[in-house]
């Protein structure tokens, strides 16, 4: 079996709901299984204040996670256009990662819940793969094959799975946002299934 690793932030629930699409996807494809993973919110006091494991939810990734993953799905909610601090957070001490290799062409994706349809989600999704670049990953989005690409008014994009939450942020995600998240994760666990086999 495969493990493709979903490590996301979410405040709110709406990013946790697209990383469990995209588990959903991923788990569609024979030979692959979803390791759904979080990070801890942070303060200046995070490493005193933090429970070890959290109350609810998915369990706090370990960089082992990051090192044994056949392929990464990384999600996070819009905050000024980029990423949320406790994921960034999170990918500055993977610097061992990096000295190793231990990502080189390993398969990726971002996901993201944004507010406001033009309040950076495209954004947002490029900034989560500059890191994973220089990781040397081999980013994957999502083709125009994917009819959910042309029909949505929400959120999806070629540069990857979105949802559009609402000033409220209790829009429910809607059946193209949601058919998008589970295509790409099923397009990641198939890229990774390509990659894994000996040429
Ligand atoms: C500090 C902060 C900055 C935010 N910046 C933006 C933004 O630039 N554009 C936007 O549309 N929404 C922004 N939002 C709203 C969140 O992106 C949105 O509510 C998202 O759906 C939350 O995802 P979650 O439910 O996974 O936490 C911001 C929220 C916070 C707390």
């Amino acid at each position: 079996m495969l493990d493709i690793l979903i490590l996301y932030y979410s405040r709110h629930g709406a990013t946790r709901q697209l990383a469990q699409l995209i588990a959903r996807g991923v788990e569609s494809v024979p030979g692959c299984s979803a390791r759904l993973r979080t990070v801890p919110a942070v303060s200046t006091v995070v490493e005193a204040s933090a429970p070890s494991v959290p109350d609810a939810g998915a369990p706090y990734v370990e960089l082992a996670d990051l090192a044994q993953c056949a392929g990464l799905a990384l999600g996070s909610p819009t905050r000024f256009g980029n990423m949320a601090a406790p994921l960034k957070y999170f990918l500055d001490t993977t610097s061992n990662d990096w000295l190793a290799g231990n990502l080189i062409g390993k398969p990726a994706c971002v996901f993201t819940s944004t507010s406001s349809q033009h309040g950076g989600n495209e954004s947002t999704l490029l900034s989560m793969m500059l890191p994973l670049l220089h990781h040397g990953m081999a980013i994957i989005g999502l083709p125009y094959s994917e009819p959910a690409l042309s029909h949505t008014s929400g959120g999806g994009s070629p540069y990857g799975a979105s949802h559009i939450a609402g000033a409220d942020g209790r829009r429910p995600i809607d059946e193209h946002e949601k058919a998008l998240a589970i295509a790409m994760g099923k397009r990641l666990a198939e890229t990774a299934l390509k990659l894994a086999r000996p040429l």
